[in-house]
């Protein structure tokens, strides 16, 4: 009798054991901090809003998630003007910015950057009757439309004589172009390449060269300590190959397209 309350209690332990290591993994397991991200999401294929979810998709954000689930932790992104996104991050608003971002020196004396993740350019997309318009240089005098805050409203606000206009959301510069409302947009190349794509090409096309040779890094308030666990979790994802997929899901085929 004394055998069988000894076995039974050791089964119970065992069980006790067990369930409380499962647990316990569990526990581990959990993402342990929430990373609050901020986006400017009207700028695909890089961060977009499902038409019907309202969810965050894109290169970017397949990234920042793959890299918040390397740090063990929860990802939440939030829409914010492009222009807003240094002041979020140096108030504590936000903890990371990723958002197709140039890195420039400018940028550089407000915030820190993770190690380039993507080498992109600028261009100009005109309408397809247009026949005047080849390149930049031809621009001048004219009227641009352009994100505000971007490198490519810094572009077009360098170009002699001409009237840049600065749009929110490059839905409205997009659109401002159909529209002809203005003669021309400067913008990042693999967005336009992708915007084309996406049925773009029935009215607008690309003219002239890449320009500016651009490296996109994500965005930390200065001094984070966020920027270090990103860059060693983006190494681990170049190491593994899955950064590889993600380029190729989001730009095999625009890359053939351009
Ligand atoms: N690469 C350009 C810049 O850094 C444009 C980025 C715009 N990004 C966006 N998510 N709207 O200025």
């Amino acid at each position: 009798m004394k055998k069988l309350l000894m076995m039974l209690l050791a089964l119970c332990l065992c069980a006790g054991m067990v369930a409380g290591c499962g647990g316990g993994d569990k526990k581990a397991a959990a993402p342990q901090k929430a990373l609050k991200v901020g986006t400017e999401p009207t700028f695909a294929p890089f961060e977009f809003q499902k038409k019907d979810s309202k969810d965050f998709d894109g290169f970017d954000m397949d990234l920042i998630r793959a890299i918040g689930q390397k740090m063990n932790a929860k990802v939440e992104i939030q829409n914010m003007g492009f222009d807003a996104l240094i002041p979020a991050l140096n108030a504590g608003n936000i903890d990371i910015a990723i958002a197709g971002m140039s890195i420039t020196p400018e940028r550089q004396k407000a915030i820190d950057f993770s190690e380039p993740y993507y080498k992109s350019g600028l261009v100009v997309v005109v309408n397809k009757d247009n026949t005047t318009t080849k390149s930049i240089a031809d621009l001048k005098g004219k009227k641009i439309a352009v994100q505000i805050g971007t490198t490519g409203a810094d572009k077009a606000g360098k170009v002699e004589g001409a009237k840049v206009t600065a749009f929110n959301t490059n839905a409205e510069v997009f659109l401002e172009l159909k529209n002809k409302g203005v003669d021309a947009v400067i913008i990042d190349s693999p967005v336009a390449a992708y915007y084309l794509v996406q049925g773009g090409k029935d009215s607008a096309k690309i003219v002239g060269d890449v320009m500016e040779a651009e490296s996109y890094g994500i965005a930390f308030k200065k001094g984070s300590k966020l920027t270090a666990e990103a860059n060693k979790a983006l190494a681990d994802l170049h190491k593994s190959g899955e950064y590889d997929k993600l380029y190729q899901k989001w730009f095999g085929n625009a890359a053939k397209a351009k």
